[in-house]
């Protein structure tokens, strides 16, 4: 019942606190190639390997997903802020076609666009949509993977671009990672 969900601000200010990656999701159709900068990418399966993304209905790629049933999900590096934010419609005008003008693109098994120094790139064959208010949940099975590049995943917490920063458990001997928006040259400084 929708009089029972919380303002949708309470809700955007809680999410803006969940780290995500970032990806460009791309899909062709008839020729036609379109993307779009996005977080909410999850694994559903690894047998069979299986990816679900959520899209906006109100997106030009959406429809270009349904007719094509392809997509490729492209894993971004921090070196990807720029090419992020090209995807996401923060650059004016910048819109379709016109976005691939940046970066190295090419394809694996679908048409689908693969950013060629992706830290990953998923190809997928879209097997199953789920509508749900403003977005569909599309499921695909995944048809290829490339592996490229070394490099640090480029991440999305608090409203703003951030990288990961690596805490050393001194007990354990063990390292784990946590959200940092320092920048590397400070950070280099302070160890040294
Ligand atoms: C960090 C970030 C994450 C985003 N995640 C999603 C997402 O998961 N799904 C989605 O539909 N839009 C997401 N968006 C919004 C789209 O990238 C944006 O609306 C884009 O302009 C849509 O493409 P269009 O301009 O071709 O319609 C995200 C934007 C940013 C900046």
């Amino acid at each position: 019942m929708s009089g029972d969900v919380v303002p949708a601000d309470v809700f955007k200010l809680a999410m803006r606190r969940l780290a995500a990656g970032v990806t460009i999701i791309t899909t062709c159709h008839d020729g036609e190639r379109c993307g779009l900068t996005a977080t909410a990418v999850c694994s559903l399966s690894a047998d069979p390997p299986q990816l679900l993304v959520c899209v906006n209905r109100s997106s030009q790629a959406h429809d270009i997903i349904k007719r094509g049933a392809n997509l490729c999900v492209n894993l971004l590096a921090r070196r990807h802020k720029a090419l992020a934010a090209r995807f996401a419609g923060q650059k004016k005008g910048v819109v379709g076609e016109e976005r691939f003008r940046a970066g190295k693109w090419t394809t694996l098994k679908t048409t689908a666009p693969a950013l060629d120094d992706a830290l990953a790139s998923f190809d997928c064959v879209v097997r199953e949509t789920v509508e749900s208010s403003t977005h569909t949940i599309f499921i695909g099975n995944v048809v290829e993977v490339r592996l490229r590049a070394e490099g640090h995943p480029l991440l999305y917490a608090g409203g703003s671009y951030a990288g990961l920063q690596v805490i050393a458990d001194r007990r354990k001997r063990t390292a784990v990672t946590a959200v940092t928006r320092r920048p590397a040259k400070r950070r280099r400084a302070k160890r040294a």
